[in-house]
């Protein structure tokens, strides 16, 4: 397996780098590969074929001699390839992966034992293939002109990237939110490869509450005079904040918000958010500055016709489509499988993962208590440690996974 099995990590006690705050983390590099060459394409579901597609992706921990002692970490709608340790280049520079507080030594997703893998998803704006991408034939992005991926599109890539990096068989999967989808998609067009999964927060199909909310975030950037039918040359930037403000409250909880920031007005932080795209220059509750701050950082880092097409790949996720009933099609995964809810999760509630582990023959449900609501996926490393923890523990006792190196 050659170069394609070096883990894209340096000793981080080796380098004087002053990105460091953490002894424990690894200083990693986004890596990229090309897949799926003009003679042999990808075919999306929708019929489209694309080629090249490029691949983002990081690595963490050495791959086995037998390929099998692999993890992949599947990310969420404005994430990224960048899940762990300290990056030291790009867009991440010196930022801390986004699944940090799971990925590394003597962590749940162990990189001393595991080949963990994150790649950045197909449609996504962050180095793999997707909307801002140069479009072959126009030399141009390819913006609207980008086909509609799906979620199966997304597994698709990820298996191309396994292959070529050499694994072939992955310990685990997981993921939450968009991520949760890809995992559940994983256990069904890949069942061969798939020991276990670990689904959390997340849906079996786009429940008609998330389309709405998804829906108000499209409307809002295609409201944007700067949209232009999707032909812009600068970001539809109000627009882009506003889908953002939309998700951020769906994603904590009333409760969170209320803890958190009350009716406070403090003094207008550093970050004078947002008032020049406003013009609205009177106090502001914290929450609003801080629902603008978050808009704003969107806008900054983020596409807007990326965010049309992800936001659609989610509301066109349903394992069940062209499967056949849910519940013969959940109930047809092997793999041992571990569900997460969050008990205050109001996008993708605690109800809806207790059903999807209900459906699964060999699923196991466990919630994290917490307040942040949906984010908590993001935040609640302890609790999520230990669940996932003693998850792999007891997948290791049950199969024998070949972890030797
Ligand atoms: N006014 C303005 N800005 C404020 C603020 C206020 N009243 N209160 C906090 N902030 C800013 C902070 O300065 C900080 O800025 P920085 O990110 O530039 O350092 C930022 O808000 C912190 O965000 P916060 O939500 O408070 O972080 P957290 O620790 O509670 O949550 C994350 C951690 C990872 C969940 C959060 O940072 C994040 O990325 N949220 C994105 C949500 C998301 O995409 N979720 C996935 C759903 S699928």
């Amino acid at each position: 397996v050659g170069q394609s099995t070096q883990a894209s990590t340096q000793n981080a006690s080796a380098s004087e780098e002053p990105l460091l705050h953490d002894a424990s983390s690894r200083l990693v590099t986004t890596q990229s590969v090309e897949l799926f060459p003009e003679q042999a394409p990808l075919l999306l579901e929708s019929g489209a074929t694309l080629a090249p597609v490029e691949v983002a992706y990081e690595t963490y921990g050495t791959l086995n001699t037998e390929g099998s002692n692999a993890i992949l970490v599947c990310h969420a709608l404005t994430g990224d390839a960048h899940a762990a340790g300290i990056s030291l280049s790009g867009r991440t520079k010196g930022k801390a992966g986004w699944w940090q507080g799971l990925i590394g030594s003597g962590k749940a997703f162990d990189a001393e034992k595991y080949f963990v893998v994150c790649s950045n998803f197909l449609g996504s704006c962050y180095g793999t293939t997707g909307p801002t991408s140069e479009n072959p034939k126009t030399r141009k992005p390819y913006r609207l002109q980008f086909p509609q991926m799906t979620v199966r599109d997304m597994v698709r890539v990820q298996r191309k990237l396994l292959s070529y990096l050499g694994v072939r068989q992955l310990v685990t999967i997981s993921g939450g939110s968009l991520g949760g989808m890809q995992v559940l998609e994983w256990a069904l067009m890949y069942p061969e490869m798939v020991r276990s999964i670990i689904p959390v927060a997340t849906a079996s199909r786009h429940s008609a509450w998330c389309i709405g909310l998804n829906e108000a975030s499209r409307l809002a950037i295609f409201d944007d005079p700067e949209w232009k039918g999707g032909d812009y040359d600068t970001q539809p930037a109000k627009g882009l904040a506003l889908a953002r403000l939309i998700a951020i409250i769906s994603y904590r909880s009333r409760i969170s918000f209320e803890n958190r920031f009350g009716r406070h007005q403090s003094a207008p932080q550093s970050h004078q958010i947002w008032t020049q795209l406003s013009g609205e220059n009177g106090e502001l509750f914290d929450v609003q500055q801080y629902l603008r701050y978050q808009g704003k950082k969107l806008v900054d880092r983020f596409d807007a016709a990326t965010y049309i097409y992800i936001t659609r790949a989610m509301d066109l996720h349903d394992v069940s489509r062209g499967r056949g009933e849910l519940g013969d099609v959940l109930g047809g995964i092997k793999a041992r499988t571990l569900c997460v809810g969050i008990n205050s999760d109001v996008l993708y509630p605690a109800e809806e993962q207790k059903e999807i582990a209900s459906l699964i023959p060999h699923a196991e449900y466990r919630e994290i208590d917490s307040l942040h609501g949906h984010d908590a996926f993001l935040i609640e490393f302890d609790q999520l440690n230990r669940l996932i923890g003693d998850f792999l523990a007891e997948v290791e006792s049950h199969t024998h996974i070949g972890l030797s190196r």
